[in-house]
This record gives structure tokens, sequence and C-alpha cells, in this order.
């Protein structure tokens, strides 16, 4: 007996994605840049580049080095500020069906605030916060290092917007689900996980950091097993969905990312090395689905034997 086309649907709160595969934040541009590549309607969301309230430049280069594996960055946030992206990127943007995340980062709790505000006010469909960035106001700490923080960035953001927030977490932490369980206390319907861990490579003949900033953000297939781990702990522990990212490149990727407990799952650095990644992805977990003879993607989700 034949089944028809697998379900591929995946809920975040009211939220409902046509399947559970998103582009990760700062690897798809503001997604105009890849519909040569991607049936962008196809997604289940795109998520864009960081935007801050005001424009930021970015980190001088070379802002990007291959590693063993992945790769590092220390972009360092580059971005037009909100006022610039709602009128020049959002336009472009609503053409198409997918849900539009806007990832936001702040440098203090009322940037974070005035940002989930003024989104508020538009049509996008989701905030992810992005919390690994320093907190300069209290010393350069991430907010997404400290569970206090992170509660009080969530529940400023949750306040002030009534779009399903997702806040993202930094691996960069000895108890991530001690932070997932933070955002949630703080009102978030979902948690995104994992940012890049941070890095660093030296050119040995110059004796010298190869990027400027010295130090980055690793990426990429490398830090798989890791984020794995991490989106497995902080399901176990918190009830809201998780969307897992941290190298995801191939079918089984993704499966075992919802094995572990993730809702849905975000494509970064695989854009970088094959801009079509996201769509074959869509269309390999479809056929893994039939293959298997599995009705629902939701079966798949928190599916893991231990
Ligand atoms: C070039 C580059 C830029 C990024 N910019 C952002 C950003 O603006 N905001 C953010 O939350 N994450 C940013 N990230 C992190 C990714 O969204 C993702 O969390 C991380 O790269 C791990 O996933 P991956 O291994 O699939 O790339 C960036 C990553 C890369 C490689």
């Amino acid at each position: 007996m034949g089944i028809g086309r697998p379900d591929l649907t995946v809920a975040i709160g009211d939220w409902q994605l046509a399947n559970p595969i998103m582009t990760a934040s700062g690897t798809f541009g503001y997604g105009a840049e890849f519909a040569d590549f991607v049936n962008l309607n196809r997604l289940g969301a795109i998520v864009v580049k960081g935007v801050s309230v005001k424009p930021r430049i970015g980190n001088p280069p070379p802002r990007i080095v291959e590693t063993a594996c992945g790769m590092l960055n220390a972009i360092g946030l580059e971005n037009p500020g909100i006022e610039k992206f709602l009128t020049d990127k959002i336009p472009q943007l609503k053409k198409y069906t997918c849900g539009i995340v806007v990832n936001i980062l702040g440098d203090s709790l009322e940037e974070y605030c005035t940002l989930a505000e003024r989104l508020n006010e538009t049509d996008i469909t989701a905030i992810e916060v992005n919390i690994s960035c320093p907190n300069v106001k209290k010393g350069g700490v991430a907010f997404g290092t400290d569970a206090k923080m992170v509660y009080d960035v969530t529940r400023c953001v949750r306040e002030r917007s009534d779009k399903p927030i997702i806040m993202k977490l930094s691996p960069n932490v000895t108890d991530i689900a001690a932070m997932a369980a933070a955002a949630e206390e703080g009102g978030a319907n979902a948690v995104s996980l994992i940012n890049t861990l941070l890095g660093m490579a030296i050119d040995i003949r110059a004796r010298r950091p190869k990027l400027a900033n010295k130090v980055g953000g690793l990426s990429g297939p490398a830090i798989k097993p890791i984020a794995l781990r991490m989106v497995w702990q902080v399901a176990q522990r918190v009830k809201i969905p998780v969307i897992g990212i941290g190298g995801i490149s191939t079918v089984e990727d993704v499966v075992e990312f919802l094995l572990a407990g993730a809702t849905a799952i975000q494509i970064g650095t695989a854009n970088l090395v094959n801009p079509k990644a996201a769509e074959e992805l869509i269309d390999g977990l479809e056929n893994y689905l039939l293959e298997n003879k599995i009705a629902s993607v939701k079966e798949l989700i928190n599916g893991l034997i231990t």
C-alpha cells in the first residue's frame, strides 16, 4: 500500500510552517539575493541578517577564514539599521509566501525593546533575538551567557511584541539548557540554537591571527555534534519548540536534529557552499519520509530512542 505525499508541516505555537527548513541569519542575506538559486516560497522561513537600531559597519577585514570542516567569521553584525531595513529590505521580502523572521541584536536592553516594538508594527512573521552579542552597558558580557539577562531580554521583547519570539542561544556557556529555561520563563515561543562557537586561527608565517578581530565564530559541519548534543539537552528541559542550527548540510543531519527534539532547523554555512542547499534539503527530507513510509515529519520530532 503506497502513501501520498508526506506531511512536512510543523508548528511553532500558532505559527504553521510549510516545512521545518529555515535559513540561518547572516548566511542568506535578506533572502532576495538567493532568489536565482532557490524558490524562496518553498522555504519554511527565511531568517534575515541581524538588524540593530542604528547602522553598524562591522569589523575590518579579513572577516572570514576557512577552517577544517567549517569556517570562522567575525563580520561584526554589519547592517543598515532598522529604519533602512524596513524601507529597503522588507518590501522585497513581502513578495514571498514563506515566513519572514527578523533577527535582532542590541547593545542594551532598551535597544532590544525598541526593535521589538518597531517590528511589531510590521507584517513580518516572527522575531529571532540574537543574544550572543556583547552587552556593552554591563561591561562586555554577552546577554546570552547569564540566565537572568536571558530572562530580562526575553521579557522585554515579549512585552513589546505579539509576534512569535524565538530566543537564539549562544553555545559559549556551561549550561545551555539553563539559558533555554530562562527564555521559556521569560515568555519565548521558541528557542533556536546554536549560534557560532568562539574560535581562532593563526597564520604561522606572519605569527598573527588570521582574522583582524583575532577571534571569530566557528560554524559548519565541524560544530554539528556539539549543536546536536545541545539541542537534545535543551529539548529535554523546555516545553517550547526548539529550532536546531549548527553544521546541518545533509538530509541525515536534518533527521538527526529532528530526532534529538528539534521542531524545525536552520541551514547556515551550507548556503555558502551550495546556495541551493536549503531547497535541496526540503526535497531530500520529503524523499526520506517517502522511502521510509513515514506519513508526517512530526513523527520524527523527539523520536530518539535512548
Ligand atoms: C557569515 C555568518 C554571519 C552570521 N551572522 C549572524 C547574524 O547576523 N545573527 C545571528 O544570530 N547569527 C549569525 N550567524 C550564525 C548562524 O546563523 C548560525 O547560527 C551558525 O553559523 C551555525 O550554523 P551553521 O553551522 O549551519 O552555519 C552568522 C554565521 C555566519 C557564518
